[in-house]
């Protein structure tokens, strides 16, 4: 078994998940997203609720059942996730982002419909917050995990992440490995601490990552008990 749930180190403990896409709405029936399924975060608030957890969900649209005993919080864009997240952060000690949240949206959203026309059709983007980075620096007590999809140089812009953003771990997987990433029900993951060491996990399911990840949570709060 991976853990002794009488004994777990997030037994009583208030972890913040983020979860699924975010939609950007550009008029009343065109959007943009990304293809975040929502498992991995939805098999990490599961796991932390066995775990004697108390879990906030909050999670972007998707179509899987939230696990039982969590409390979920439904938003839609990265700007409801952020106003979300900043309202939970205070109450988290741990806080772990799977959430894909969109890098830019529309500068302008229409009322109206676009009607298309004959030409060539480009659309401003501005950029969103990063949510992550804005906790990053506000972190007291909060123990912060990122997540960081690549399809190249994993462990440079991995690092590069944990470091600009002030977290404590950060996970990494290959959105090009078969078995790993968006959609699927297993993950390929490299695990990298704040204080340099490295845990390379092999094909999984989610729920397995989800186990090894807290287990390494785990022993950070062990580690800053001493
Ligand atoms: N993240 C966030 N807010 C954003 C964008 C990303 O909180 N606006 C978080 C994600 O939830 C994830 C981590 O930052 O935990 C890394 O996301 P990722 O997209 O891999 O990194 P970015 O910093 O956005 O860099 P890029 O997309 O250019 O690789
Ligand atoms: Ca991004």
């Amino acid at each position: 078994e991976f853990f002794q749930p009488s004994s777990s180190k997030l037994k009583g403990k208030t972890v913040l998940v983020t979860a699924g896409p975010t939609q950007e709405k550009l008029d009343p029936v065109r959007y943009f997203t990304n293809h975040s399924s929502g498992k991995m975060g939805y098999a990490i608030a599961e796991q932390a609720i066995k775990r004697g957890a108390n879990v906030i969900l909050i999670s972007g649209p998707t179509n899987i059942n939230p696990p039982i005993g969590a409390q979920l919080e439904n938003v839609t864009s990265a700007k409801d996730m952020f106003e979300k997240v900043i309202e939970c952060f205070d109450f988290a000690d741990v806080v772990i982002k799977t959430a894909a949240v969109a890098d830019y949206r529309p500068k302008l959203v229409h009322e109206q419909k676009i009607k298309k026309r004959p030409n060539d059709w480009s659309i401003e983007m501005e950029r969103t917050t990063d949510i992550l980075k804005t906790l990053g620096e506000r972190k007291e007590k909060q123990l912060l995990v990122g997540f960081a999809a690549e399809s190249e140089q994993l462990e440079e812009y991995a690092k590069d992440k944990l470091e600009r953003k002030n977290l404590d771990m950060i996970v990494t997987n290959s959105i090009v490995q078969p078995g790993a990433g968006f959609q699927a029900d297993t993950n390929i993951v490299t695990i990298f601490n704040k204080n340099g060491t490295r845990l390379d996990l092999p094909l999984m399911s989610k729920h397995e990552v989800a186990n090894y990840l807290l287990n390494e949570v785990e022993e950070i709060i062990k580690d800053s008990e001493k």
